[in-house]
């Protein structure tokens, strides 16, 4: 079993859409025996909370089903799991300094490294703007999360 961890800041926009497309990829292609995923964010701001509403309804219109609670990162969450997928820069360097040992830095990594359409330095943070802002998130993490499934085949 492998297994994936999406983290952004709040993990209430981009990480829990993440996690919801990867999700969606891997019943699509019968691997939920093989790969599971999961999703946390590097603050603990909305802890315990479902994803944000907006964030919810622009996924569901492309069929995704955002059923994730937030929680925060915890170094341990390295251990766990084999692959760390940061969403932005802040993000990736936050992680980083919670790397328990260097050995293990390896598995963090940033989903758009793997993005063959979108060449961007990272996911924006669509949580202070408008509609827009969640379909760029949307059309992002769907072009980084086929790649990156390709990658277990
Ligand atoms: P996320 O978006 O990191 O994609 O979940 C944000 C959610 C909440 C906040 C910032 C970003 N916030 O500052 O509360």
């Amino acid at each position: 079993m492998k297994r994936v961890l999406f983290v952004c800041l709040g993990n209430i926009c981009r990480s829990p859409a993440a996690e919801g497309i990867f999700q969606k990829l891997i019943d699509e292609n019968h691997l939920q025996k093989k790969i599971e995923c999961d999703s946390a964010g590097t603050s603990g701001y909305h802890q315990g909370e479902p994803a944000d509403a907006r964030m919810i309804m622009h996924s569901k219109r492309r069929g995704y089903d955002l059923t994730s609670i937030s929680r925060a990162f915890v170094p341990e969450d390295f251990n766990k799991f084999d692959l760390v997928v940061a969403m932005d820069d802040k993000n990736f360097f936050d992680l980083k300094e919670m790397l328990p040992s260097e050995d293990l830095e390896a598995k963090l990594v940033r989903i758009v490294d793997y993005c063959e359409v979108h060449e961007v330095p990272g996911v924006p943070d669509p949580y202070s703007g408008g509609a827009d802002g969640f379909e760029v998130v949307l059309d992002i993490l769907e072009d980084g999360c086929e790649q990156l499934l390709k990658k277990f085949n």
